[in-house]
């Protein structure tokens, strides 16, 4: 920011889920990585040499005891300045006034339009009333600048704070996949399997419902839905499941896929394919190193998923003429990575002047291949059909060599797989009858 800046960034508001009843409040990203407020409907300001203005104001819910009471406590002003070391803060009665006169002294403003309507109502009432005034002297900003542009930037590499909480989001995570494929067994459900997911992610401390996005229990065929949330199917002998659940710690998210056979031990298709993705997988986390461009985990991946299809007899060819021609896209149709932080999706740009971007020490990403083959897919061979095998890691680029993998613990090979899956002792609360 220069001086003369303005910046507005708007909290998360609550969401109405039905009549009176809420959605479980998730803070805003941005807001949450700038402030560590939890509350809803706030705003931050932020000022560098605008008259009349502290650095860092906070507009925050009023203390009002008797909403305090329903609701649960408020920070309040004073608490916004004791508690989270802000220097100036007020109720967000105040927005209004104080922005609108803030805009006033401000050369230019940092806001991001398009993403929070009541702001953008703000700002642009407070805009028109600036130019209405402008033959008593009055200068509205100049210029309107999108801060996303630095905020992602900053928040796409992780600080040894931010690091902590995706390690603990990473150990939570393990133990979620450890339980379930300690729980699976034919006769059961998907929805079983979520439940104890959350029952350990919302146990070990994590934010909200526990977790950082609604979690895939995915059996049989079900797999090959890559966004499949329902969770409603049974665990049936002879099947795989898929599992893409990971716990959101203090905002930070896990994002951790594995597969496992409902009756514990592979069968030999499954161990097949299981062994070309995870091939792919260990080839692309390879090439998490500073220095190596982005695409290069995809590639690496693609190259290892398109030498598994011609070994599985599911396409003719070789691995290069099947990767040249695009043959593969049908059973592997998603990229391999994508950033990972306060959202599961993060932030920052995977391009830099057109060009893949290069990684770079403290960068957190996952590595996720996968191969789909539906149960109508009458392309490939009958024994692989009604199989989705995805394999994802959660990893940080250091300095030096491979990455830092925040899943590690999660069983990955075979062995493991089997090993984690006839675990003794792990259950839960059975169901009620009824
Ligand atoms: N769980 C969402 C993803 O893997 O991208
Ligand atoms: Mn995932
Ligand atoms: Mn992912």
């Amino acid at each position: 920011m220069e001086d003369g800046d303005l910046a507005l960034f708007p909290g998360a508001g609550l969401q109405v889920r039905n009549h009176d009843v809420h959605y479980p409040f998730r803070q805003q990203s941005d807001f949450w990585y700038l402030t560590g407020h939890q509350e809803a409907g706030s705003l931050l300001m932020l000022a560098k040499g605008v008259d009349g203005c502290a650095e860092e104001t906070l507009f925050v819910l009023p203390k009002d005891p008797e909403r305090e009471t329903w609701e649960g406590i408020r920070l309040g002003p004073e608490g916004a300045k004791s508690s989270l070391g802000f220097a100036d803060a007020h109720p967000l009665s105040a927005i209004s006034e104080r922005v609108g006169k803030a805009l006033e002294g401000a050369s230019r403003l940092w806001y991001r339009l398009g993403e929070h309507p009541e702001t953008d109502s703000l700002v642009s009432e407070a805009l028109a009333d600036l130019r209405r005034r402008v033959r008593t002297g009055v200068r509205p900003p100049a210029a309107i600048l999108d801060p996303v542009t630095v905020l992602h930037e900053q928040r796409l590499f992780k600080d040894p704070t931010e690091l902590d909480c995706l390690r603990r989001a990473g150990t939570i995570t393990e133990e979620g996949h450890r339980t379930v494929m300690g729980l699976a067994r034919p006769g059961g459900t998907e929805f079983e399997l979520e439940a104890a997911l959350h029952w350990v992610f919302r146990s070990n401390g994590c934010d909200g419902a526990g977790w950082s996005y609604p979690s895939i229990v995915a059996s049989g065929n079900h797999a090959c839905v890559l966004h499949y949330t329902s969770n409603d199917g049974p665990l049936t002998d002879g099947d795989m499941v898929l599992v893409d659940a990971g716990a959101e710690f203090k905002g930070y998210a896990g994002d951790v896929t594995r597969c496992f056979p409902v009756n514990g031990s592979f069968s030999a298709p499954q161990r097949a394919v299981y062994e070309v993705v995870l091939a792919a997988q260990e080839a692309a986390i390879a090439k998490v190193v500073a220095g190596n461009p982005f695409d290069e985990i995809h590639q690496a991946a693609r190259s290892k998923i398109c030498e598994g299809l011609v070994q599985l007899g599911v396409v003719q060819g070789t691995a290069s003429s099947v990767e040249e021609s695009g043959e593969y896209k049908p059973w592997f149709m998603h990229n391999t990575s994508h950033w990972l932080g306060l959202d599961v999706h993060d932030a920052g740009s995977y391009h830099v002047d057109g060009d893949s971007r290069p990684l770079e020490p403290g960068m957190c990403l996952t590595v996720e291949p996968g191969l789909y083959f539906r149960e109508d897919d009458s392309t490939v061979p009958e024994e692989f059909r009604g199989l989705g095998i995805r394999i994802e890691d959660d990893v940080v680029v250091i300095a030096e060599g491979g990455p830092e993998i925040l899943s590690v613990g999660v069983p990955k090979s075979i062995e493991a797989v089997e090993e984690a899956c006839a675990a003794q002792g792990v259950s839960l609360p059975g169901g009620v009858e009824g």
